[in-house]
């Protein structure tokens, strides 16, 4: 008998089609599922990846308000095409600690993981105030309202703790410092030394060229630090994954 005339008994029994789809599931999951309990980590170790500074932390906290991810993804997938306009694919450990993240596949812009350090401060400042003096064709709403408000950084302590709850390496010393160096960021004329220790490599500046530490200052901060914590001219996919 041929191994289709076989598979007749199977499609003309209900009940014995239903069992053999239940096992072939069930295999198929325990395949997918029971590696997952013999790996350390699901994350790659990589080098780079920081919390974010307490600034950038507000300016996140900016983007998820004003709805940027409706129209925005943050994670580039290892495709051709993705690689080559936006740059290396994303990691997992560049969102570890981002809670909530901002993956997603639903792009009416183009993707921001890695728009850090591709405009300076003064285009972010003229495309977020006017989309449409940058590129005609813009779709995207004006937010030139963030420059304006000037943010109270009185609750930053809270705001990092709350962050180390779920697992983001915030010390005490950042902790403690968080309001100090929310204020430093955004000051070139303020003493960096301590916020470069405890964030290597954050960038400080007066980044929406306006006096007082507005949200368009920490929206720019945070756009300017995405997808820049890894080095990938040094970086190495991990070959056993
Ligand atoms: C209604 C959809 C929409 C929303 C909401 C939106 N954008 Fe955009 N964004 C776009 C479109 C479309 C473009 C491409 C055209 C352009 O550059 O303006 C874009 C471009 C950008 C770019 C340039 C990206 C690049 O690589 O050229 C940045 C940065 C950006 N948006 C940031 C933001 C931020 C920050 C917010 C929230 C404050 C936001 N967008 C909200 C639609 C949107």
């Amino acid at each position: 008998m041929a191994i289709l005339e076989k598979h007749k008994i199977l499609e003309k029994n209900a009940t014995l089609l239903l069992v053999f789809s239940f096992l072939v599931v069930t295999i198929g999951g325990l395949v997918e599922i029971v590696p997952l309990f013999y790996l350390q980590n699901t994350i790659e170790k990589v080098t780079g990846v920081r919390p974010y500074t307490p600034l950038e932390l507000k300016g996140r906290d900016i983007y998820v308000r004003e709805g940027c991810y409706v129209c925005h993804s943050q994670m580039i997938r290892p495709m051709r095409d993705e690689v080559e306009r936006y740059g290396h694919y994303s990691l997992a450990a560049e969102s570890m600690y981002d809670h909530p993240f901002q993956w997603g596949s639903k792009r009416t812009g183009p993707d921001l993981a890695r728009v850090g350090g591709r405009y300076s401060d003064e285009w972010h400042i003229d495309h977020l105030t006017n989309p449409q003096a940058v590129v005609p064709e813009s779709i995207m709403p004006k937010y030139g309202f963030l420059r304006n408000r000037i943010i109270d950084p009185s609750n930053m302590k809270e705001r990092l703790s709350t962050d180390e709850m779920v697992g983001v390496p915030y010390n005490d010393e950042m902790v403690a410092n968080a309001i100090a160096d929310f204020r430093a960021q955004a000051d070139p004329d303020a003493d960096a030394s301590g916020l470069d220790a405890r964030y290597p490599g954050a960038q400080q500046r007066n980044f929406d060229r306006k006096p007082g530490v507005s949200e368009m200052d920490a929206l720019i901060a945070y756009l300017q630090v995405l997808g820049t914590m890894v080095d990938f001219s040094t970086f190495e996919p991990d070959p056993t994954r």
